[in-house]
Order: structure tokens, then sequence, then C-alpha cells
């Protein structure tokens, strides 16, 4: 009900309009510099790797376009900005608990990015009103910080962090549990964060990505869980949301060659009870669950390697 969910994803920027739209790349000569910007010849740096790419795209699989491939620099420029990131997330380890509002974690958010000379990345982005997302129970995500809002004994909460620095961006989100939770929304937290690590198996080069969400959908529905269809996860790194859409419920072997150089987040949303959500009539911004049942969620950031992944930010 209420705001349609594409629409609500395409302003936010979190899926492009046409993700299947081909792109056509500037053919290079050997001796050119390439294209990635690392300032080596063509021949020398992406030419066997454009060459394997064409391969998989005259098969018809997807293959990611040029301007979500990371050279070495803008690599080294995303581990900064994460560094922002993870301290940020690690304060809030130490002291998120009961009686703290909402306003009050996004005003540690923003003072210690700030520190850092960082700049919080919801801020203003499409007109979200603060510097962090905090998303309690039934709020699946994108909660806005609030006065009113306080934590209590029994409550579970994500707090999505995502910063810029020098340009870069990171982007990642844990779960925090207030005094004592009841067991049942225990074990969606750690099931949401057991789900990461499955994810994590498939993040392999050459590999596509519909792979990883198929075996995080698995093992969420084998424990009696559902996952969120309508947001997903994203490229992230030279802007806030790139391609590709990462779904946590797709049919593996789809989606989008991952190649090294990739970089994106794993973020499936986890509801103890249906995967239905609906979008906040008064903020446009706040997603529930339909149901009213307790959402969980963690996000990490990871770069696709030659031989695997690295986390970037978690
Ligand atoms: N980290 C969140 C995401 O990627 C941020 C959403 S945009 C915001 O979904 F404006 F809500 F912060
Ligand atoms: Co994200």
């Amino acid at each position: 009900m209420g705001k349609n969910i594409l629409e609500y994803n395409l302003m936010r920027k979190k899926v492009s309009r046409n993700p299947f739209q081909v792109e056509v790349e500037e053919k290079l000569g050997r001796n050119d510099d390439c294209w990635c910007g690392s300032g080596r010849k063509y021949k020398k740096c992406h030419c066997s790797f454009d060459e394997k790419l064409d391969d998989y795209r005259r098969k018809g699989i997807l293959v990611p376009p040029r301007r979500i491939i990371k050279n070495p620099d803008q690599i080294q420029g995303i581990h900064e900005s994460a560094k922002v990131n993870i301290a940020v997330l690690d304060y809030l380890d130490e002291h998120i608990e009961e009686g703290v509002s909402t306003q009050e974690i996004d005003n540690w958010v923003s003072s210690i990015t700030k520190k850092y000379n960082a700049v919080a990345a919801p801020l203003n982005y499409e007109g979200f009103p603060k510097s962090v997302c905090t998303s309690i129970n039934d709020v699946v995500c994108h909660g806005i910080p609030s006065r009113d809002e306080i934590l209590k004994d029994g409550d579970i909460i994500n707090v999505d962090v995502s910063t810029i620095y020098k340009g870069y961006f990171s982007d990642s989100s844990r779960m925090y549990c207030i005094g004592n939770v009841s067991a049942e929304k225990k074990r969606l937290v750690d099931i949401a964060k057991q789900s990461l690590e499955i994810g994590l198996q498939y993040v392999q080069p050459w590999r596509k990505i519909g792979d990883l969400g198929a075996a995080i959908h698995e093992f969420v529905m084998q424990n009696g869980y559902s996952v969120v269809r309508d947001i997903g996860g994203h490229g992230v790194g030279l802007e806030f949301h790139e391609d590709p859409w990462v779904s946590y419920v797709c049919p593996k072997d789809t989606g989008m060659l991952m190649v090294p150089g990739m970089v994106f987040t794993i973020e499936p949303m986890i509801n103890m009870g249906k995967e239905d959500i609906y979008i906040s009539d008064d903020d446009g911004w706040t997603v529930h669950t339909e149901d009213g049942l307790p959402s969980a969620q963690w996000e990490i950031q990871v770069l696709v390697t030659e031989d695997g992944y690295e986390i970037i930010s978690y």
C-alpha cells in the first residue's frame, strides 16, 4: 500500500530505469591509455579483460559497464572512506543503549563524521533529512532519526551508515539489540548476520551475482523467514548507488557478471513474517513490514578481487 515501490527505488536511485541497457564503450588501441584511469597502456591493463568480457557478452550474459569498475587508486579511496564508516559504527557499538533517542544517534554520526572531515551521505540525499538511517523493530529500512523515538528494552535497531570521504562512498550497517531482547528476535538478528557469510561464499570473479542472492534466499527460507524483494543492494564507491542492483531473492545463474574491481553491498532485509512491505505516507521514506512483525538487516560492502573478495566496510 502507500507509495509504489518501483517509483520509490527509482527516486532514491537504488535502481536504474533500464539496467539491461547495453552501453557502447569506446574501442581503444593497444597503445592508448587504459580506460580505467590507471595511467597504463591499454594492452598492459584491461585489454585482455575486455576480450574476456566480450566473450561473455556474446553469450548473452550481462556484463558490467566500465564506469563501475574501480582502479587501484579508487579502491584505496573507498578504503579510506570505509575507515570512517567503520569508526562510526564502532562508536555506536559502545554507546547505543536503552533510553537513547534516534536523534542522539544521528548527532553522534554527524559529529564523528565531521571529526574525520567526511560527509554523511544520507543527509540531503534525494531529500533525506538526517545523517543516518535508524530502523527499529518492524521498520525494514530508511527510518528517520527523531527526538521522540527512544530506544527501549527489547528493541532491535539497524543503524545504516554511509560516508563520503574525498569523493568516495562507503556504506554498511549493523544491528543492535537493546537490553533483554526476546530469543525470537535475537535469532532473526543472527540469521540476518549469518546470511552475509553465506552470500560471501559466492563472491568470485567471473561468476554471476544472482548466485549470491539465490544462496541467501535459500538459507533464509530454510530458517523460516522471508527476504524483502523490492529493496536490494547496489554498487557503491564512486557514487552512493551504482549498478548493479543486488537482489537476494533471484534464481541462481542470473544477473550481472562479477569481475575484479566491482564494489557492491550485501544487505538482505530479513523479515520474521511475510516479505511484504509498505512505505510510510507520512514521511515518504520509512519502510515497514506489512504484517508489523520485526525485520533485521546487516550490510557489508565488498570488493571483487582477482581470486575472490575483500570486505571493505562492515
Ligand atoms: N544506506 C542506505 C541504502 O543504501 C541509504 C539510503 S538513502 C538514504 O539503502 F537517504 F535513506 F540514506
Ligand atoms: Co546500501
